[in-house]
């Protein structure tokens, strides 16, 4: 099948799925929640986190005063709470009020964590960047919360109990299915 080449790059979707989060802040008295879409993992030593946040968000606003950021990890029947977070804006609504948002406690920072995670991190920032119409967020995690009944020996989402939020980008959302998941060890494979 023919490919398209194009130097017209428009929106690009083509790295999607994304796991879609919820990122939280606290500031001046207020809790927020947005949806995120681009956030990765960028050390393991320092623990380090980065979000990508457009500081026109009042998210934005929140982190860059209180220095800290929090990434919720949830399950697919969260999706609608995701596109509800994502689809209004923390300085007309408050959120967790409108959305009826439950909050588990924090340990290091002030960052409401959701009750509904199986996963979340606690970070603090240490970097905050201009990339185009962006910036760059990246937190050292300073606490990290996980559903020990989720992760199978304690590392891998266990796919029987937990359906992730795959964002597909606009208004689309997907999930992953146990069956299509193999085991590849690399040592075999990269010796074939
Ligand atoms: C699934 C989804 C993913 C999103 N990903 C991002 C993202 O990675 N970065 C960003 O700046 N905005 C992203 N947004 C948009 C924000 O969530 C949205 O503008 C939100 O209203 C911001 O809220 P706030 O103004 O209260 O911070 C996304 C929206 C959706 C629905």
């Amino acid at each position: 099948m023919a490919k398209v080449i194009s130097q017209d790059i428009g929106a690009f979707y083509h790295h999607y799925p994304k796991v879609a989060v919820i990122v939280t802040a606290h500031a001046q008295g207020k809790d927020n929640a947005m949806a995120v879409a681009w956030h990765t993992s960028i050390s393991s030593t320092p623990p380090l986190y980065g979000v990508v946040i457009s500081p026109k968000r009042f998210t934005y606003q929140l982190i860059a005063g209180s220095k800290e950021f929090g990434v919720n990890f949830l399950p697919f029947d969260a999706a609608e709470l995701v596109a509800a977070v994502g689809g209004s804006k923390g300085q007309e609504v408050d959120k967790f009020q409108r959305f009826n948002i439950a909050r588990d406690k924090s340990l290091k920072t002030a960052v409401p964590i959701l009750e509904a995670d199986y996963a979340a991190y606690e970070c603090q920032l240490v970097d905050d960047r201009s990339y185009g119409d962006h910036r760059l967020l990246v937190g050292e995690i300073v606490a990290v919360h996980w559903r020990k009944d989720v992760f199978a020996s304690g590392e891998i989402l266990d796919l029987d109990k937990i359906y992730p939020i795959l964002y597909m980008g606009k208004e689309i959302y997907a999930t992953t299915s146990k069956d299509t998941a193999r085991t590849l060890d690399r040592k075999v494979y990269g010796r074939r």
